[in-house]
């Protein structure tokens, strides 16, 4: 899958912030054996400064962790850091004064967390959609840059309405989310809180659905965002499934298409990514399920490496034009995964060559 050019680069060293944490392992575990990036770098908390990885991290993904991380020294946030581009997956609550002193200090942030996606000089990007906003690197007032990726749920509703708004203008969405348990971190949420049960509460999770999407599809107009014109209702829920959010989705449109129409658009549905040939790029990011039971998290969310996302019980609404199942997965396409494609979207277009970016 890999570009002849992507192949003889050499590799560039990153930096992971959050090294340690659900989304930082998840880094770790992608960027293994990656062509363009190498981890150099790994940073937590002030609390895990100068322990091995190995001692400092509960590793709880499902393979080894790789040899080359597991005796590199962990680094705090205002420790000095070699790597110019630093993947982030830290807690929100460090995340808007740590990245951006880094992007003061000339490095590209590709960052997970929430605190600067809706600035209006930082775009927040799903390369499919929008790779056309990383214009905004240019008037941003960093030395460096932030480039963000959406909240998880967001990414699998923007992703599927991409298409179905350029074609036949959505207006209105209602949206009711089934969230797996790691998208909460780790340790997250308690066991006892969640086994047999359903948390109808995220904190600000709502506000994030209703807000991101329209960032995401909105227009680049005079180097700034006009957010899309379509109004989004979300209600969100931690379910006991331990990857992939699922999310039940009604839409209504400017120009009602046919069923098949919706289908094809969706299907058909490809971009930079993808025309690109970047290494974590699906070959194609929606997959369209006719079974009438799926997507299901066990079944399908491991699939496509993750990268994917999956719509499938496309039907008619007596309420709104039609419904739809939405899934993907959360810590991949939702968070590590995301932030590497937007990193190789950036590196193809120009902005980020060896050690130098803009
Ligand atoms: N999980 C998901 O599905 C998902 C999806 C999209 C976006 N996100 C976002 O990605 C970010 C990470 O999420 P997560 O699920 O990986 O959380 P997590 O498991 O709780 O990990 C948090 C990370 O932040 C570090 N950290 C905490 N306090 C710190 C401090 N004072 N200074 C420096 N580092 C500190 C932790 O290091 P220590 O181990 O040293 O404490 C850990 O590496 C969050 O902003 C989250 O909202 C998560």
């Amino acid at each position: 899958m890999l570009s002849g050019i992507m192949a003889t680069t050499q590799r560039i060293p990153v930096a992971i912030l959050g090294a340690t944490g659900t989304v930082g392992q998840k880094f770790i575990r992608l960027l293994e054996g990656h062509p363009l990036f190498q981890v150099h770098e790994l940073v937590a908390s002030p609390r895990n400064r100068g322990k091995r990885y190995l001692d400092a991290v509960h590793w709880h993904e499902t393979v080894s962790m790789p040899d080359s991380v597991a005796e590199m020294v962990l680094k705090a946030t205002d420790d000095p850091l070699e790597s110019e581009v630093l993947f982030s997956g830290l807690d929100s609550s460090v995340a808007d004064e740590a990245e951006t002193a880094y992007a003061s200090q000339g490095k590209l942030v590709i960052s997970n967390a929430k605190n600067h996606r809706m600035d209006a000089d930082v775009p927040l990007v799903i390369p499919e959609v929008n790779s056309d906003h990383l214009e905004l690197l240019r008037v941003q007032k960093h030395t460096g840059g932030i480039i963000t990726n959406s909240n998880c749920s967001t990414m699998f509703l923007a992703m599927a309405l991409a298409p179905l708004h350029r074609r036949f203008g959505v207006t209105d969405v209602h949206v009711t989310t089934l969230q797996a348990v790691s998208g909460a971190g780790y340790p997250g949420v308690a066991s006892m809180d969640i086994l047999g049960n359903v948390v109808p509460y995220i904190a600000d999770e709502e506000d994030k659905l209703e807000t991101e999407a329209a960032k995401i599809l909105g227009s680049l107009a005079d180097q700034r965002i006009v957010p899309a014109d379509f109004r989004v209702s979300a209600q969100c829920t931690r379910v006991p499934v331990a990857d992939g959010h699922t999310e039940m989705v009604s839409l209504r449109f400017e120009n009602k298409p046919d069923i098949s129409e919706f289908k094809s658009v969706l299907r058909e549905f490809t971009g930079p990514p993808q025309e690109h040939r970047l290494p974590s790029a699906p070959a194609r990011p929606i997959h369209v399920l006719e079974q009438p039971d799926r997507p299901q998290p066990r079944a399908d969310v491991y699939r496509e490496n993750g990268m994917v996302t999956w719509v499938g019980r496309i039907r008619p609404c007596p309420v709104f034009d039609y419904r739809m199942v939405v899934l993907g997965h959360n810590t991949v396409r939702g968070a590590a995964g995301a932030a590497i494609l937007n990193a190789e979207m950036a590196h193809a277009l120009g902005y980020i060559s060896q050690g130098l970016m803009r």
